[in-house]
């Protein structure tokens, strides 16, 4: 049965975790896929609390579900109507959670607010997507694409589309743990320098590439192309805008026709929810390359690995 070693900090960006946990939690995620019964009992007397402050379907189902198959007590708590730290300090917030709580999952606005726990919490936090990083789909992502690839080793992966929270989180992510990364995103919609910087650090050790670019024919030649909505949540009101700038970046079947190399077209990658007709036609989405569905699936192995290696056994 694989073990990983123990991390108290948490996961809030995807960039914390050295190369060897990352492939321990990947393979610890395979062998969940398998079969949760030798699992059962791995969360029993563990509660997770997950603080919503942004709509979510697979994030929090994957969360509930994955626990609930470990043994574990996840309690929903909806704070759709009230931003954290609004009726009390985040500090004080974390100082209450921690006295119940072994984790504290949560999707903010800010990503501020998500520090702000992990740092005056006693127990790991894990961002369950913040306006700047999206980590837990990040690590189903290359979960993912290792599955189907059978190894990320010089593989190629482009994201096309906007510099945003999931892009940041496969950047970091990507740079530990040695794979090809393009990014091809419109002027004014590049991932910020401060990622850019720290992946770049990353890959002198990992061998990682990372290529930004503007121009959509950047996808020729690679594995899997990957793309997410022109307009995150939060973001509602500059959806007229956006339209207009990512207008020639739809993943549609001419782009994965230039894509297509020797024959072989990539793998179609989105984190959902599409935003069908836009960043994504039908066509591609629904196409036989398309692994929207394992990339949604895995979210809950992917997660419950990481959980397991944030809460170690027995000390309920
Ligand atoms: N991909 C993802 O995080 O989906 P939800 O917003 O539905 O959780
Ligand atoms: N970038 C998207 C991801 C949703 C899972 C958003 O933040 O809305």
């Amino acid at each position: 049965m694989t073990t990983v070693a123990l991390a108290t900090n948490g996961i809030l960006t995807g960039g914390e975790l050295p190369r060897e946990h990352v492939s321990s939690i990947w393979d610890l995620a395979s062998e969940l896929k398998r079969g949760y019964q030798p699992f059962a009992r791995r969360l029993a007397g563990k509660s997770a609390v997950m603080l919503f402050e942004k709509p979510s379907l697979r994030t929090r189902v994957s969360f509930e579900i994955g626990i609930a198959k470990l043994g574990g007590y996840g309690l929903f708590f909806d704070h759709a109507f009230e931003r954290i730290g609004e009726r009390e300090t985040v500090h004080d917030y974390a100082r209450n959670l921690e006295r119940w709580a072994d984790v504290i999952i949560a999707r903010t606005y800010s990503h501020m607010v998500l520090e702000q726990l992990a740092q005056y919490s006693r127990v790991p936090v894990v961002n369950a997507l913040s306006d700047d990083f999206h980590p837990c789909q990040a690590f189903a992502d290359l979960f993912t694409l290792r599955e189907k690839l059978g190894g990320l080793e010089g593989r190629r992966l482009a994201y096309i589309g906007d510099g945003n929270n999931v892009c940041n989180s496969l950047i970091l992510l990507g740079s530990i743990v040695g794979l090809r990364l393009t990014v091809v995103s419109p002027s004014g919609f590049e991932p910020p320098a401060r990622v850019l910087e720290s992946a770049r650090e990353a890959s002198v050790i990992s061998g990682a590439t990372l290529d930004i670019a503007s121009d959509p024919g950047a996808v020729a030649g690679h594995d899997a192309i990957y793309t997410d909505a022109w307009t995150s949540m939060g973001q509602e009101h500059e959806w007229q805008l956006r339209k207009q700038k990512f207008n020639d970046y739809q993943v549609n079947a001419e782009l994965m026709d230039r894509a297509t190399t020797n024959g072989t077209a990539p793998l179609f990658m989105h984190c959902l929810p599409a935003h069908r007709g836009e960043e994504v036609t039908d066509e591609v989405i629904d196409s036989p390359n398309s692994i929207v569905f394992d990339q949604a699936e895995n979210r809950m192995h992917a997660q419950n690995a990481l959980l397991m290696h944030l809460l170690p056994a027995g000390a309920a």
